[in-house]
C-alpha cells in the first residue's frame, strides 16, 4: 500500500510499486485530466507536479510518490495555475486539447520558477511538450499573458 497526497487529499494505491504513477492517477484514482500519449517521456502529455516540480508520470513509478504531494491539472488552483487557465481561455489555445493539461502543468512549473520569462525562456522550458496540433504560438502567448497579470 502506497500513500501519498493527491490534489490536497490523502490517497492510497494498491498497485505494485513499479506501476507508472500515470496509471494510478487515471485508472485507480480516476482522474482523467492527465493524458497518456508516448509513454516514454518524450511528449509531456502526462506532466504532473511532485512536491512542486514538473515530472512525467508515465515513466515515474508510483513508489516515488510515497508520502509526497502530487498535483494534477484538476488540482492546479494556485494563483499561477488560475492565471494560466484564464489565459488559455482568453487565447483559445487548445485545438484537439489532448496535450493541453501537460502544457499547462509544465507552464505552471515555469512561472513558479521564472515569473517573467522571455520568449527564449518559454521556448526552452516548453521544448519537451509536444502539440500535434501545432498550438505552440498560442501556448507561448498565453504564458506571457498569464505572466503579465492577464493582460495581452
Ligand atoms: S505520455 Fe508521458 S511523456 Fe508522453
Ligand atoms: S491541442 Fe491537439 S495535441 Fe495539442
Amino acid at each position: 500500500m502506497i500513500e501519498f497526497e493527491l490534489n490536497g487529499q490523502a490517497v492510497t494505491s494498491d498497485s505494485p510499486p513499479d506501476t507508472p504513477l500515470l496509471w494510478v492517477i487515471r485508472d485507480e484514482l480516476k482522474l482523467k485530466g492527465t493524458k497518456f500519449a508516448c509513454g516514454i517521456a518524450m511528449c509531456g502529455a502526462c506532466v504532473v507536479h511532485l512536491d512542486g516540480s514538473a515530472l512525467r508520470s508515465c515513466v515515474t513509478p508510483v513508489s516515488v510518490a510515497a508520502n509526497r504531494s502530487v498535483t494534477t491539472i484538476e488540482g492546479l488552483d494556485s494563483a499561477i495555475g488560475k492565471a494560466l487557465q484564464s489565459a488559455w481561455v482568453e487565447e483559445q489555445v487548445p485545438q484537439c486539447g489532448y496535450c493541453q493539461s501537460g502544457q499547462i502543468m509544465q507552464a505552471a512549473y515555469l512561472l513558479e520558477n521564472n515569473p517573467n520569462p522571455s520568449d527564449a525562456d518559454i521556448n526552452a522550458a516548453m521544448n519537451g511538450n509536444v502539440c500535434r496540433c501545432m498550438a505552440y504560438t498560442r501556448i507561448r502567448t498565453a504564458i506571457k499573458r498569464a505572466a503579465n497579470g492577464g493582460e495581452a
